[in-house]
């Protein structure tokens, strides 16, 4: 039995822009997504996860991957998270068989696999890259094989392209398997330095569809020059953030993340409770505040020392938890084991 985690992320900027070749930067936050993943005797894949939650926000379901589970929420999250599950284990299974010669061919081992994760589905916090970077961890060193933390973000990167149907930027699996603030420019991907920030998320307890959101930002971009336009003034934006990051100069990220949501408010992703915690946070003293993500829903991040942007956000209608997020600087990493595995009796 092999446990691996991963962390979730924010974007500081450039979500969505990242898509067309635009520089973006997520930063990896102390919620992590773990993976246990214990090899069975035969080619069965079966999954159990009993809380994919923020408070306020379970799933509860235990089932084979191609069975329905039971579900307490919107039954295409669950076919999405499934989908990443199914993904991981196919790229796990490939970066395996590239190595060995000899053995059983990977594409005929099963598994078990545990899922326990403290990011919400969809939510804008990274979720799905961090599941994906967990389960292709886990389930290569449960059969003998330690891939450096880029290979998985490479191979968790593959998976995601797959599932998302090729609408995909390499930003949030990179930044899940390296941890800390990451660069990412179309297939340009590195760390970079940073200060710790005073991060803070708000969450409406929702989600939005990723694929349709960015399918959105497309058809804009194709339509008018101005939204292509918009599209290349997020690049700008980035550029400028990387040298306020590395100058740890708070205020003016905070002016530049504003800046950031303004735009992609123009390109239609935000949300009416976003846009409402986006204004609480900075009415709050925030030194900015954005949507983190795709949008439609789920998470907004500000900036403030105080902890007058967390109170405001708590009594902002449409708020369901606001949170603290320590910048994690720990990427993808092994865990001890725990009990954490899948007994017989649950798929
Ligand atoms: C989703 O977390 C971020 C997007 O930029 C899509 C992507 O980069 O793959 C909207």
């Amino acid at each position: 039995m092999t446990t691996s985690s991963a962390p979730g992320k924010v974007y500081l900027f450039g979500e969505h822009a990242v898509v067309y070749g635009e520089p973006a930067v997520p930063c990896a936050i102390e919620r992590r997504a773990r993976v246990t993943v214990d090899r069975r005797d035969d080619d069965l894949l079966r999954v159990h996860a009993d809380d994919l939650s923020l408070d306020g926000f379970t799933v509860e379901y235990s089932g084979a991957s191609e069975g329905t589970p039971d579900v307490a929420v919107s039954e295409s999250l669950i076919d999405a998270a499934m989908g990443y599950v199914d993904a991981a284990v196919e790229q796990a299974r490939a970066a395996v068989a590239e190595r060995r010669d000899d053995g059983p061919d990977p594409e005929t081992i099963g598994f078990d696999i545990t899922i326990e994760s403290e990011i919400p589905l969809g939510a804008g916090l990274g979720s799905s890259a961090a599941v994906t970077v967990a389960g292709i961890d886990a389930a290569t060193r449960e059969l003998g094989v330690e891939l450096s933390p880029e290979e998985v973000a490479d191979r968790a990167f593959r998976a995601e392209y797959d599932v998302q149907d090729g609408e995909a930027s390499r930003a949030d699996t990179f930044c899940s398997a390296m941890g800390g603030a990451v660069w990412v420019e179309g297939d340009e991907c590195r760390t970079i330095e940073t200060p710790d920030l005073p991060i803070v998320v708000g969450f409406d307890g929702g989600a939005g569809d990723t694929g349709a959101l960015v399918a959105g930002v497309r058809q804009l971009r194709e339509e008018y020059g101005f939204a292509a336009d918009t599209v290349e003034a997020i690049g700008d934006i980035v550029r400028e953030g990387e040298q306020a990051l590395q100058s740890g100069d708070v205020a003016e990220l905070g002016r530049l993340m504003n800046f950031n949501h303004g735009l992609l408010e123009a390109l239609g992703v935000s949300s009416r409770s976003l846009d409402r915690m986006v204004w609480a946070a900075r009415d709050a003293g925030a030194e900015g505040a954005k949507l983190t993500g795709a949008g439609g829903g789920g998470c907004v991040v500000a900036l403030d020392e105080t902890d007058e942007t967390g109170t405001a956000l708590r009594f902002t209608p449409g708020c369901e938890e606001a949170f603290r997020a320590e910048l994690d600087r720990d990427g993808v990493r092994a865990e001890p084991a725990t009990d954490g595995g899948q007994s017989e009796g649950d798929a």
